[in-house]
């Protein structure tokens, strides 16, 4: 498995698969809508094909993971995305890398948790506004839990 940067030649693949996977071709979070081509990122890769993406960006002191997504679970790539932004990010002086992750995401929060995330912030209800922008969010999510808050979590670089 390979990993390089996101490209501008990316673009089209990337939003089509955020429009597959997450409902439309821009992610919300913390408020904030966050477009591929304002991103930086990187794609793994079996061969050809995709096996992962995550997509980034840099802000004052802080690095926000935007949207991380492993196309081949149990093999390792979703850590080696992290620890890819992580590295830029120290590269780049940054303090902290936060992510934005909801509720009923019990996988994501334990996958973060795992790898020196702490959970620092929950944004109760976070879902009824981005549903406003995102209408097609469902009412229940993962698991079968209520789809309804946002959890940031952060690691100090
Ligand atoms: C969360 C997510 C990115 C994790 O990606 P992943 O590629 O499965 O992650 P990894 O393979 O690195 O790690 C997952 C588990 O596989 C294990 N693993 C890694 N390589 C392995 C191998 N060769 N053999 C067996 N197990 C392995 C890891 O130890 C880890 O287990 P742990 O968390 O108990 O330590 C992925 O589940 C995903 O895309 N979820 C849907 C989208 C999502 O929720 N994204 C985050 C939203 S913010």
């Amino acid at each position: 498995m390979n990993i390089r940067r996101l490209t501008s030649d990316d673009l089209p693949r990337l939003r089509q698969f955020w429009k597959e996977n997450w409902g439309d071709e821009f992610v919300v979070a913390h408020g904030v809508i966050y477009y591929p081509n304002t991103l930086d990122g990187f794609i793994a890769f079996d061969g050809d094909e995709w096996a992962g993406e995550i997509t980034y960006a840099f802000s004052g002191n802080d690095c926000v993971i935007v949207s991380l997504d492993s196309l081949r679970n149990w093999q390792g790539i979703g850590t080696k995305l992290i620890q890819a932004v992580a590295e830029e990010a120290r590269q780049q002086n940054r303090k902290r890398i936060f992510v934005i992750t909801t509720n009923d995401n019990l996988n994501a929060l334990g996958f973060y948790q795992k790898r020196g995330f702490h959970l620092v912030k929950i944004n109760r209800d976070a879902m009824i506004e981005t549903r406003k922008l995102k209408p097609g969010i469902p009412l229940i999510g993962e698991n079968n839990i209520p789809l309804r808050d946002e959890i940031e979590l952060e690691m100090m670089l």
